[in-house]
C-alpha cells in the first residue's frame, strides 16, 4: 500500500540566475508531521509556495494522493486538498473570528449563505464553526473583529481557517512565528491532534516545536535537502551542525 500522501520529486525554480529551488524531493507520510528547515533564504517558502501552486516550478512532479497535480493551478489544487499557505492576509480583518471561521467552511462546501433558505444548514455551519473555535481555543474570542485580535490570537485563527478547509494536506509556513510559550504549547498540542486527519509539512524555526513535533526532518541549504531523517537521526548528522553552527542542537 502507498502510505505517502503527497509525492514530490526533483521540484526545481530559478528567479533568474538564482537557483532558488534545486531538484527537491521529499514526501509527506499519512498521519506524519514532516519538518522543513534550514537557514534564511534556503528556498524553504519558496517549495511551499511551489506545492501550493503560487510559484510555478521550471520542472519536477507533485502527486497529491495518488493523483497528478503538477499542472493544476493554486485554486484546484485548494479545491481538491492542498490547504493553503499560511499568511495573515487570508483572514478578513472586519469580520469576526467567527464570521472568519463561516466563511472558509463556505468556501470548501462553495456554498453562499442563504439567510433566510435554510435555518437548519446555517446552524449546523455555525455549530461546527465553533467546534473550530473551541480546537483553536478562540470560542470566547468568536465576536471579536479579526483586527482586535492579538498576533497570538490571530496566528491560531489562520490554522482555524485551513482546519474549515478540511485539507488533505497542511502546509504550515512558520505558524509559531511571534507566539509566546502559552500559544506555542496551544499550537503544538493542535498539530499533534491535527496531524492523524491530514499530515502537516512544517516550515519552522522554532527548533523546540520541530524536535516536539515531527515526525521526520528534512534540512534545506541553498536549495537542496541536505539530511533527511527522525529528530534523534538529525540531531546526531553533522551535517546539520555545520549548517546549524552557533546553534546548540540538543
Ligand atoms: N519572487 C522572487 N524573486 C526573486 N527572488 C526570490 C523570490 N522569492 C524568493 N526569492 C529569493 O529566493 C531565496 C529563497 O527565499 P525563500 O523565501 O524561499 O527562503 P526561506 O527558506 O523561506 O527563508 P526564511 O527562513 O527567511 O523564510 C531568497 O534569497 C529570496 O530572496
Ligand atoms: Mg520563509
Amino acid at each position: 500500500m502507498n502510505n505517502k500522501i503527497l509525492n514530490i520529486t526533483n521540484l526545481s525554480k530559478s528567479f533568474g540566475a538564482f537557483k532558488v529551488t534545486d531538484e527537491i524531493s521529499i514526501d509527506l507520510k499519512f498521519n506524519e508531521i514532516h519538518a522543513l528547515i534550514g537557514p534564511n533564504g534556503a528556498g524553504k517558502s519558496t517549495l511551499i509556495k511551489q506545492i501550493v501552486g503560487t510559484v510555478k516550478h521550471d520542472m519536477g512532479s507533485i502527486i497529491l494522493d495518488q493523483e497528478d497535480i503538477t499542472d493544476l493551478n493554486d485554486v484546484e489544487r485548494a479545491k481538491i486538498g492542498i490547504s493553503r499557505t499560511f499568511q495573515v492576509s487570508s483572514i478578513i480583518p472586519k469580520f469576526t473570528a467567527l464570521e472568519n471561521i463561516v466563511l472558509s467552511l463556505l468556501e470548501r462546501s462553495q456554498k453562499t449563505f442563504q439567510l433566510f433558505k435554510s435555518l437548519n444548514s446555517n446552524s449546523k455551519l455555525f455549530s461546527e464553526a465553533k467546534e473550530i473555535l473551541l480546537q483553536i481555543e478562540l470560542e470566547d474570542r468568536r465576536k471579536v473583529i479579526a483586527s482586535e485580535l492579538s498576533h497570538g490570537e490571530r496566528r491560531k485563527l489562520e490554522v482555524g481557517l485551513a482546519l474549515a478547509m478540511k485539507p488533505k494536506v497542511f502546509l504550515f509556513d512558520e505558524p509559531m512565528a511571534g507566539l509566546d510559550e502559552t500559544g506555542t504549547k496551544m499550537m503544538i498540542n493542535l498539530f499533534q491532534r491535527i496531524k492523524l486527519n491530514s499530515p502537516i509539512l512544517l516550515i519552522e524555526h522554532d527548533m523546540d516545536a520541530v524536535f516536539a513535533l515531527a515526525d521526520r526532518v528534512s534540512v534545506i541549504v541553498y536549495g537542496k535537502i541536505v539530511a533527511s531523517g527522525t529528530v534523534k537521526e538529525i540531531k546526531a548528522n553533522p551535517i546539520v551542525h555545520d549548517v546549524y553552527l552557533g546553534y546548540e542542537i540538543t
